[in-house]
C-alpha cells in the first residue's frame, strides 16, 4: 500500500530548510517490493516521482512540485561475507559505517559522521577525508523506471568521477536505489593519513589505527571543521572543489602562493573552494540571509533566508566573487529538487 501526503512543505525534508514549494505528495517506502508500486501509482496520478533520502543534500525551490516525494526508508544491513556487507538504501550512512568499524572492517571509516542515506552516497559518490563510496562499493541493486524490474548495477555501471555518477546525469530519475553492496578488508590503514587527520593524529600522539579508533579520530576533526546541521541549517560543502588547468593554478599561484590541497586528477588540478573563498575574505559574510561558516568557507549556513530565490542571489554573488578574484567557476554541489520532465 502506498500512503499519500498532500501538499507538504519541501524544505521540512530538507537539513538547509529553504524554499516556499510544497510537493504534490508525500509517500515514506520502507520495504523494497513497495518501489515497482510507488511507479504504478505515479503512473495513474500521471505525476513523476521524485526520491528523498535524508534531505542533507538537497535544496527545495520555491514553487510546488507536482509530483509524488518518495521517502526511501528501506532499512537492514547484513554481512554477506568476511568482508562484504549489503545496506538498504534507506540506513543512515553513519549506521553502515559504525556496523564496519565494529566489525574491524576497513574501507569506508573515513566517512565516519557523513550525514545522509545509504542511497545518497552513490548518487554524488561521497567522499571524505581521502576514501569515497566509489572505492569499495561493488554494486547496488535499484528498481528501473525505464524496464519496470529490479536491476544490479556493478561500480562502473555507476559512472563515478569526484562527486558525480551517472545518478545525477544521464540516469537522473531512472533508478530507485534500494541498497548497496560493499567489499571492505582487515588491512588497517598507515600513516600518513589525509592532512588534516594526521595533523590530529600527531597532536594527539595517536599509534593505534584500528577502524574504530579512526572513526573516533574522523569524528573529532569533523565535529571541529564542519556545523552540525541540527543546529544550524545546512548542506555541509555547498560549493564542489574546482578543476583548473596547470596554467591557472601557475597565474593563481603567482599572486597568491601555494595553493593547499592542490591534486591532479587527469590533465586538471583540483584545489579546495573553501581555501578560494576565504581568501576572498568571504568567512562569516552574509548573503541574503545565507551566511558563509565562520570557520569553514566552503559551508553556507541558512541563517536567516527564507526563499530559494534568496540563495540563488547569493550562490549567484559568492560565484562571481571568485570568477573576478580567481577567474575559476565554481560550481554548487547539493542538488536541486525538481521533477524530471516537468
Ligand atoms: N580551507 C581554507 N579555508 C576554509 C576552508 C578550507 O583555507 O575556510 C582549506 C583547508 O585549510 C585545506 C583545504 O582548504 O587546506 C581543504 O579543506 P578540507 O580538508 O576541510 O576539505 P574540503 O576540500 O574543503 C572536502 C569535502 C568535504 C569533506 C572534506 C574532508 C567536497 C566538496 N567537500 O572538503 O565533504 O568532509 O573534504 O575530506 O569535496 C560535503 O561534501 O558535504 C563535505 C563536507
Amino acid at each position: 500500500m502506498i500512503d499519500l501526503q498532500e501538499n507538504v512543505l519541501l524544505r521540512d525534508l530538507t537539513t538547509f530548510k529553504i524554499g516556499l514549494g510544497r510537493a504534490r505528495y508525500l509517500t515514506t517506502i520502507t520495504e523494497r517490493q513497495q518501489v515497482p508500486e510507488l511507479y504504478q501509482k505515479a503512473q495513474e496520478l500521471n505525476l513523476p516521482v521524485v526520491i528523498l533520502g535524508e534531505g542533507s543534500n538537497s535544496i527545495a525551490p520555491d514553487r510546488d512540485l507536482e509530483a509524488i516525494v518518495a521517502l526511501n526508508r528501506i532499512k537492514g544491513i547484513e554481512q554477506l561475507s568476511e568482508t562484504e556487507l549489503r545496506a538498504g538504501a534507506g540506513e543512515f550512512l553513519d549506521d553502515l559505517v559504525a556496523y564496519a568499524t565494529e566489525r574491524g572492517l576497513c574501507g569506508i571509516e573515513s566517512l565516519s559522521g557523513v550525514p545522509g542515506s545509504v542511497g545518497a552516497a552513490p548518487i554524488q559518490n561521497v567522499g571524505a577525508y581521502g576514501q569515497d563510496i566509489s572505492q569499495v562499493l561493488i554494486e547496488l541493486e535499484a528498481f528501473d523506471t525505464v524496464t519496470g524490474e529490479f536491476v544490479v548495477l556493478n561500480s562502473t555501471d555507476c559512472g563515478f568521477t569526484y562527486r558525480e555518477s551517472i545518478f545525477k546525469q544521464q540516469a537522473k530519475g531512472r533508478y530507485f536505489i534500494t541498497s548497496i553492496t560493499v567489499k571492505l578488508h582487515h588491512k588497517q590503514p598507515q600513516p600518513p593519513f589525509y592532512t588534516s587527520l594526521q595533523n590530529y593524529i600527531e597532536q594527539h600522539h595517536l599509534t593505534d589505527f584500528s577502524p574504530a579508533k579512526l572513526r573516533q579520530y574522523i569524528l573529532a576533526v569533523r565535529g571541529s571543521k564542519i556545523p552540525d546541521y541540527h543546529q544550524v541549517p545546512s548542506a555541509g560543502s555547498f560549493f564542489k572543489n574546482a578543476l583548473i588547468t596547470k596554467s591557472q593554478l601557475d597565474d593563481i599561484e603567482k599572486s597568491f602562493g601555494t595553493v593547499p590541497f592542490a591534486e591532479p586528477i587527469g590533465d586538471l588540478i583540483k584545489i579546495p573552494t573553501g581555501w578560494m573563498i576565504d581568501q576572498a575574505g568571504l568567512r562569516g559574510r552574509l548573503f541574503h540571509g545565507v551566511k558563509i561558516d565562520d570557520n569553514n568557507a566552503l559551508i553556507l549556513l541558512n541563517d536567516s533566508a527564507k526563499t530559494f530565490a534568496d540563495l540563488t542571489q547569493a550562490v549567484a554573488e559568492i560565484q562571481q566573487i571568485i570568477k573576478d578574484k580567481f577567474g575559476v567557476a565554481i560550481e554548487q554541489e547539493p542538488i536541486n529538487i525538481t521533477a524530471i520532465g516537468r
